[in-house]
């Protein structure tokens, strides 16, 4: 005869599992919450009476259990992968092509796409249909145990629904926690003095390692599933494509993100990101972007994995956001190679574009106090393209939580000595930076010589901050022109060189030789020469003894070169330590001077001129090489074909010869001004 307390337990469990199907992973209630509570406190008064007869798909294990005291780790019968990025249609392009490369049968196969949960990744394992052990992703190989946490999420079955399930089955998917719950959680957070939590991610990671599972119900976390996998032996999967995974996960009892949706090609995969993106923001949960699968189960086989870190099957199309919000740690300052003492904040890390950012730029101390910045304040970070990472400016409005947890963000001040040689800093009353006036602080050196071989000046491939700052600690070098002395052996004794980078490295020195002037003066790091206007220098003077000799006043009338620039030029080259250092680069065989770039379609293309006289502004060796670029021909003689007669001052007999000829006869100004200068 059948234990009537074992039938009637058995009848709670089946009715309060579906009414939560129901109302959690269907959206479609069946049952009121006061039915559902009555109900439910029978099958616990059942339970507490009968211990035997509590199962392990008992609905009642959904309030949490006894608080372990340590996490157990797991291993994942496959390990648990990560995505890779693509930020744009190309990147998609590039995806499928290298797919095809390995499975030319992608192509045209079809794509499922899917909204990309911003939780944290679960793996639940079932034996014989019921729950038996959920775990975290931990580092993908091996995880932590969380069962008893996860059993508290409401739309994660504690028993499968349907069939054709197999004897062993891990179902993967994302644990998040709403939106809605996010701020609710962060609002109780800071009236009780605690910090807030700075995403719903960590909001859920965090929840999930609880050792208390009734503080993980607290969070409210909910569950989507997306993937499922059956170890060899335990049975096959019933489903051919991504598409019927997802119904058959559905049929299973589990929730699955409704967004997804088959396209048959790439196209039809770009075009359906486009209509998903917008919707992202809307969700009642966070997204991150958009996975596009390949829906073909056996073309996953075929293509494999990455390593042991990444599916080719799938991507994570991004969306990268221009600002994102973090936590401004600190405030240090750097001394550049000017000794300008730039203010930069250290912040909490933050994925800005599909790259993580953790400093960014802070300008000068009157920035920051214009925006009043502060430490410790959440602030709005920008990553535009290329550019370095800026501080937008605080969010106020979170400075009363900030507050109200005893962490109110301090103002900054500037330091009135250099952090990195402790000279008194000069703080010119008519600028917003100060400086380190000393040209040996060896914050300065550094920055100065790693200026030096970067990208957009001499271009030493390999010679990065690091590789710099190890060279002056060697005693190796003291200043850029002892790069041009660097030898084999002494380097191979460095610390993570070989024969091998150390002989790379000496000739990447070798080849910057060849650098122009324009390269050159801008890798001096003279003060406000930029590579713009050492282009301009370069272009106009030609060589770096021409430069080096003209005065304040000939240099300013370079356009684009105002008097502030042309005073530092000259400055610089008056400094004997600075001519000394140019002559031991010369020494060393770099070149000096800039190759004229005759540009096709110039101004002055195929036409033949003449000078005279002396010019003021330019040099003849300059306005010939202006002549030059421009595409034209400078020549000694007048003669019909002479396009024009450019005249300075004390012109010789030539210019008679050029009137009588009828040929037009410039100054210097038209000069100029026809070239566009
Ligand atoms: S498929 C084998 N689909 O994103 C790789 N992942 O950045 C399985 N994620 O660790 C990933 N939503 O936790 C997949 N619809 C979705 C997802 C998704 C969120 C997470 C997942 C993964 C991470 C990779």
């Amino acid at each position: 005869m059948p234990d009537p307390a074992a039938a009637r337990a058995a009848e709670l469990r089946r009715v309060l599992t579906r009414a939560m199907h129901a109302y959690y992973v269907l959206d479609a209630p069946e049952m009121s919450d006061a039915e559902y509570d009555r109900l439910f406190r029978e099958l616990q008064a059942l339970e507490r009476e009968h211990p035997d007869l509590t199962t392990p798909d008992s609905p009642t294990l959904r309030v949490g259990a006894e608080p372990a005291t340590a996490l157990v780790k797991h291993a994942h019968l496959a390990p648990m992968l990560s995505l890779a990025n693509a930020f744009s249609d190309d990147d998609l392009r590039e995806w499928q092509e290298r797919n095809a490369r390995v499975a030319p049968d992608v192509v045209g196969a079809g794509y499922n796409l899917e909204v990309k949960i911003d939780g944290a990744a679960v793996n639940l394992t079932y034996r014989d249909g019921v729950l038996a052990v959920g775990a975290t992703r931990g580092n993908g190989v091996v995880g932590e145990v969380v069962t008893a946490n996860l059993r508290t999420v409401p739309d994660i079955p504690l028993r499968l629904q349907g069939n054709g399930w197999p004897a062993v089955l891990e179902v993967r998917g994302e644990c998040y926690m709403p939106r809605a719950a996010f701020e609710a959680l962060n609002r109780k957070r800071v009236a009780a003095g605690e910090p807030p939590f700075a995403n719903p991610r960590n909001a859920a990671a965090g929840g999930l390692r609880q050792l208390d599972s009734r503080l993980t119900r607290e969070r409210g976390l909910r569950f989507f599933a997306f993937a499922a996998f059956a170890p060899p032996g335990a049975g096959r999967l019933p489903f051919g494509t991504q598409v019927e995974l997802l119904q058959g996960l559905t049929a299973w009892g589990f929730r699955v993100e409704p967004h997804h949706r088959r396209v048959a090609d790439l196209p039809g995969a770009m075009a359906a990101v486009a209509e998903l993106e917008p919707l992202l923001d809307g969700l009642p949960f966070g997204a991150d972007g958009v996975v596009v699968k390949v829906d073909r189960l056996a073309l996953h086989e075929e293509l494999g994995n990455v390593g042991d870190r990444e599916p080719r099957w799938a991507v994570a199309r991004k969306f990268a956001p221009e600002v994102a919000v973090t936590k401004l740690l600190d405030i240090k300052v750097n001394v550049g190679r000017t000794g300008a003492l730039n203010p930069y904040a250290t912040l909490e890390p933050v994925e800005i574009g599909g790259v993580t950012v953790s400093t960014a730029t802070l300008h000068n101390a009157d920035l920051i106090a214009a925006k009043d910045i502060r430490i410790g304040d959440w602030v709005e970070v920008t990553r535009a393209g290329e550019v370095i990472p800026q501080v937008l400016g605080p969010v106020r409005e979170r400075r009363a939580e900030l507050e109200a947890a005893g962490t109110p963000p301090r103002p900054f001040t500037m330091p009135t000595r250099c952090p990195a040689c402790g000279s008194e800093v000069e703080a010119p009353p008519d600028e917003v930076m100060s400086y380190c006036p000393n040209v040996s602080c060896p914050s300065r050196v550094h920055e100065g010589i790693f200026h030096f071989a970067s990208r957009g000046a001499m271009d030493i491939r390999g010679l990065g901050y690091e590789r710099v700052r190890q060279l002056l600690d060697a005693g190796l070098i003291h200043d850029a022109a002892d790069l041009y002395g660097l030898q084999t052996l002494p380097l191979v004794a460095l610390d993570g060189f070989g024969e091998k980078s150390a002989a790379q490295l000496i000739t990447a020195v070798a080849a910057s030789k060849a650098q122009p002037l324009s390269r050159l003066l801008f890798a001096l790091g003279i003060r406000r020469v930029g590579d713009g206007a050492a282009e301009l220098l370069a272009r106009r003077f030609g060589t770096m003894a021409a430069l080096r000799d003209a005065s304040p006043e000939v240099i300013a009338e370079v356009r684009g070169i105002g008097p502030t620039i042309a005073a530092g030029v000259a400055a610089f080259f008056r400094e004997e330590r600075n001519r000394d250092l140019l002559r031991r680069l010369e020494a060393a065989g770099l070149r000096m001077d800039e190759p004229v770039k005759v540009t096709a379609g110039g101004v002055f293309d195929g036409q033949t001129f003449v000078l005279t006289g002396t010019l003021t502004a330019l040099s003849r060796a300059e306005a010939t090489r202006l002549i030059e670029q421009a595409g034209g021909a400078v020549t000694g003689s007048v003669s019909k074909k002479t396009a024009a007669m450019v005249a300075g001052s004390e012109p010789g007999s030539k210019l008679e010869k050029a009137k009588a000829l009828g040929i037009p006869v410039w100054d210097e100004a038209e000069l100029l001004r026809r070239l566009g200068r």
